[in-house]
């Protein structure tokens, strides 16, 4: 039976090794949501709109008529019901920007001012935060911290020049672990002026819900268990807000796709059956074009990848983007659908796969100052919770150097150190947990040096660094940005949880 023969969603998950439905339950006894049959309505759900055109602008199915020129925009977060799983299956209640979840996609232009206006609907105060731009410091949309948190019904705008262009997210920091966790975040796309050559340019903004029987979100965030182990995982996963079916591509077209992880714990390993994705971008900023090790995009939540696919495969066959980051987790995210039609060129595109360079300042690494930063806490190697817990009171898991700072943010966070404004730094991070941490600095970016002692290649930067378990990682970036910038896990559980500092730039 053909997939696409079938009628209802199946509550199970779809393994990526076998016909579907036959998996057992998700963690936690939670069926998993995953498509296993689909229908032609949802088929524009993952991206496509305007079949195999080559579109002169990226065109994405989910995009809301111009909400914006590239200039302003309005963000109104309050509660929203999307239809996110199958026709069958009631709307789940989210709270979302203008709607629509994932919220807006942002599309501004490098080097040109933008301003968000945020006006609060939700009956909690709220923020915004512009993931990976590097602005200034009072628009960064830390509660306390950079501004007083937004009340409800009242306003804040947000205004600044990204000066790198690039693949970005926006998303609430105040109450973020539930307010994330709800479905406050979207894609925030900086253009290039000089966009590299593609035939047609897709977003995946991925995101990873605990969706109830009724597909409603389950209650218990941060249960403490979990929150001392690798956060909520869900057990439903949409593209672009929908659980996904099949994105139809063409043979021999060249396509861009913007992968966005926006889950809250979730971490990816994305393979892509019979291609070879080239990653050409990590976090918004170029590096040197390279196929993942493994074939694997390796994706915690908060992290971005570029990724340049060639479509090699044959006309009229399926293939699957399988995730199989979680050993008996794995299951299929999508099917990349080709068109029976003959390829639209004879041999793969030649055009240029590195992308224009982004104004990022030169690192010093002679007279980088350095600093040493403990990762800790958490669950370990089944001892209970006691060894981890650093003698904190509350609900501190974790801790960064002995502290720990929970929550989204407070005033007067004393800072784990200074720099000097101008200084390259290097930081030198020892994960003495059991866990992974996608480690995300506000207001900069950093390059990542070397893992173990081994170099990173490929020239990658980014402002989120997955370190795994007992890893040592060492990033370095210029300190060009004054303020008091937020250094934290993006698994939100462990951000509130205590994985989260503070790096004062004077
Ligand atoms: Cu997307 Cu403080 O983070
Ligand atoms: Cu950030
Ligand atoms: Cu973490």
């Amino acid at each position: 039976m053909s997939p696409r023969d079938g009628a209802g969603w199946n509550l199970a998950l779809t393994p990526a090794t076998s016909t579907a439905g036959q998996a057992p339950n998700g963690r936690c006894g939670m069926p998993l949501i995953l498509p296993s049959a689909f229908s032609r309505r949802q088929f524009l759900q993952a991206g496509i709109a305007c079949a195999f055109a080559t579109l002169s602008r990226p065109v994405h199915a989910d995009e809301p008529p111009a909400a914006h020129d590239g200039l302003t925009t309005t963000l109104r977060p309050g509660k929203a019901r999307v239809r996110m799983v199958g026709e069958e299956y009631p709307e789940t209640e989210v709270w979302a920007y203008n709607g629509a979840e994932p919220g807006p996609v942002l599309r501004v232009r490098q080097g040109a001012p933008f301003r968000a206006k945020v006006e609060n609907g939700l009956t909690e105060t709220t923020t915004v935060h512009c993931h990976g731009i590097r602005l200034p410091n009072a628009v960064d949309g830390v509660p306390n911290l950079t501004q007083k948190p937004i009340k409800p019904g009242e306003r804040f705008d947000y205004a600044f020049t990204p000066p790198d262009a690039g693949t970005f997210w926006y998303h609430s920091h105040d109450d973020s672990l539930i307010q994330m966790g709800r479905g406050l975040a979207g894609p925030l796309i900086v253009e290039e002026p000089d966009p590299p050559q593609v035939d047609r340019e897709l977003l995946w903004t991925v995101q990873d819900w605990r969706l109830t029987g009724d597909t409603q979100i389950a209650p218990g965030f941060n249960n403490r268990m979990e929150a001392a182990m690798d956060g909520r995982v869900g057990n439903t996963v949409t593209i672009n807000g929908r659980v996904p079916d099949a994105v139809r591509v063409r043979a021999g077209e060249r396509i861009r796709l913007r992968l966005l992880n926006a889950a809250i714990a979730r971490i990816m390993a994305l393979r892509f059956e019979g291609h070879r994705p080239m990653i050409v971008a990590l976090d918004g900023q170029p590096c040197e074009p390279h196929e993942p090790p493994d074939g694997r995009i390796l994706l915690g939540p908060a992290m971005r990848a570029d990724v340049m696919l060639d479509m090699q495969g044959e006309p009229g066959r399926s293939y699957r983007v399988v995730d199989d980051f979680y050993d008996r987790l794995a299951y299929t995210l999508v099917q990349l659908e080709y068109d029976k039609a003959s390829p639209v060129r004879p041999h793969p595109s030649d055009a240029p796969l590195r992308l224009p360079a982004n104004p990022v300042p030169h690192l010093d690494l002679k007279t980088a100052s350095m600093h040493e930063v403990q990762l800790q806490g958490g669950m370990m190697g089944g001892m209970g919770m006691g060894g981890g817990m650093m003698g904190m009171g509350g609900k501190a898991a974790w801790a960064i150097n002995g502290q720990s700072m929970t929550g989204d943010g407070s005033p007067g966070m004393p800072p784990l150190f200074e720099i000097a404004r101008g200084r390259s730094c290097i930081l030198d991070m020892r994960n003495d947990t059991a866990w992974w941490h996608p480690m995300h600095l506000h207001g900069h970016s950093f390059q990542v040096l070397d893992r173990d002692g081994k170099p990173e290649p490929h020239d990658v930067w980014g402002d989120t660094v997955l370190v795994r378990p007992r890893e040592r990682v060492r990033v370095a970036f210029v300190a060009d940005n004054p303020g008091d910038w937020m250094f934290h896990c993006h698994v939100m559980e462990h951000q509130v949880g205590g994985l989260m500092t503070i790096i004062r730039v004077t």
